[in-house]
C-alpha cells in the first residue's frame, strides 16, 4: 500500500502519523506526509506533479482551511484551498487510479429541524457558510473519483494549536485565568483525533473499501460548555473550581458565518462497517492525561 497525505502536519495528519506506526496493519505501508511547506495545495502543476509521481494507491486528503471565520473572510482562499485543491487531488487520483478518502463535515448541516435520531449519510446538507459550502463542493468533486469516501467529522480536539482544538483553549484560558463564556445550547459529537485516526485506518484497511460518505464521531453529544467543563474538571479540578466556563446562549452570539444550533451525526453506518467509537468523556480523558504529562515534564525540564 502506498499512501499520499496531504495536510500531515495539521492536527488531525499528526494523530494519524502516529497512529499508523503504531498499528501492525500499517507497518508495511509506504507513506508520503506533505504539508503547505511542501507546496500549496491549490498549485495545480505541483499538487498534480507530487500525486503522478509518488504514485499512491490510496490519497488522504487532510489540507483544508479548517475553520469557518477565516474562510468567511476570505473566501478566494477558501475557494482555492478547499475546492480547487480537491479538484487537484481528486484529478490526480483519477490519472494514476488511486482512492481517496476526503474528510468533510458535520457543518455541511443547517441544524434546522435536525433529526432526534443525528444526521445520517442520506439526509440532505444546507450549508450555513463559505466554510460549509467549500466542504460540501469538496465532498461532491472527491465524488467523482471511482473509488472515493467522504467521511464527515465534527467538533475535533487533540491538536496542538488552541484556534483548532476546544479542550487545549478551554485549559489554556483557564491557566491564564481569563473568563470565558462557552455555548451552552449548540450540540454536536465533539471528536478525538486519536479515535477519527483509528477509524480511519480501520476503514482504509478493510477487505471492502467503503466508497460512499460515513459519518465518524466519538459516541454522546455534548454542547462546548460541556465539553470545556468537562476537559478543565479532568485536566485539573482546582481549575474549574478557579475559573469555571460561564454558560452563555447560541441565540446571543454574534457569529463569523452560520453554523448548525444541532448538528449531532448517527454513525449507525460507522457501526455496521465494523468499527464503534470511544465516549467523547473517554476521548477527553485520555487527551488530558496526556496533555497534564506533557505540561509536567515541561514544568520538570524547565
Ligand atoms: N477541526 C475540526 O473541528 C473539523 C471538523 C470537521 C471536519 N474537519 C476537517 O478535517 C480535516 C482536517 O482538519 P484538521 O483539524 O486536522 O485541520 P488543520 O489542523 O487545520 O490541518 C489542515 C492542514 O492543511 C494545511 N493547509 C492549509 N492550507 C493549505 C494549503 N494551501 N496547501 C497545503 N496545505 C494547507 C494546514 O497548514 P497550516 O496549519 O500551516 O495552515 C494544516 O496543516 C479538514 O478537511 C477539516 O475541514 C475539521
Amino acid at each position: 500500500m502506498r499512501l499520499y497525505i496531504t495536510g500531515a502536519d495539521g492536527s488531525l495528519g499528526t494523530a494519524l502519523t502516529r497512529e499508523l506506526s503504531a498499528d501492525p496493519r500499517t507497518a508495511e505501508w509506504t507513506v508520503k506526509r506533505v504539508s503547505v511547506t511542501d507546496f500549496d495545495i491549490g498549485d495545480e502543476a505541483a499538487t498534480t506533479a507530487s500525486i503522478r509521481a509518488f504514485r499512491p494507491d490510496l490519497v488522504l486528503h487532510l489540507a483544508a482551511i479548517s475553520i469557518v471565520a477565516p474562510c468567511e473572510t476570505d473566501p478566494g482562499l477558501a475557494l482555492r484551498v478547499n475546492v480547487s485543491g480537491v479538484h487537484q487531488v481528486a484529478e490526480a487520483c483519477r490519472a494514476v487510479g488511486s482512492r481517496l478518502v476526503y474528510i468533510s463535515s458535520d457543518y455541511v448541516f443547517d441544524g434546522v429541524d435536525a433529526p432526534a435520531e443525528g444526521y445520517r449519510e442520506t439526509h440532505v446538507p444546507n450549508p450555513l457558510s463559505v466554510y460549509a459550502l467549500t466542504k460540501l463542493a469538496g465532498e461532491q468533486i472527491a465524488a467523482h473519483v471511482p473509488e472515493h469516501l467522504v467521511v464527515r467529522t465534527s467538533w475535533l480536539f487533540g491538536g496542538s494549536a488552541e484556534n483548532n482544538d476546544d479542550v487545549l483553549a478551554t485549559i489554556r484560558a483557564a491557566q491564564r485565568g481569563e473568563r470565558q463564556e462557552l455555548i451552552s445550547d449548540q450540540y454536536s459529537r465533539p471528536t478525538y483525533t486519536v479515535d477519527l485516526a483509528r477509524a480511519l485506518i480501520h476503514l482504509m484497511t478493510r477487505d471492502e473499501f467503503p466508497t460512499g460518505i460515513v459519518h465518524v464521531a466519538n459516541e454522546g453529544r455534548a454542547t462546548r460548555h460541556e465539553l470545556g467543563a468537562y476537559a478543565l474538571m479532568q485536566y485539573d479540578p482546582k481549575l474549574n473550581a478557579d475559573h469555571p466556563p460561564t454558560a452563555i446562549s447560541f441565540d446571543d452570539c454574534e457569529f463569523v458565518g452560520g453554523r448548525p444550533r444541532t448538528s449531532a451525526f448517527n454513525t449507525e453506518l460507522l457501526a455496521e462497517l465494523g468499527h464503534l467509537m470511544p465516549r467523547w468523556q473517554d476521548a477527553v480523558d485520555r487527551h488530558c492525561a496526556d496533555l497534564y504529562q506533557r505540561d509536567s515534564s515541561e514544568r520538570t525540564t524547565v
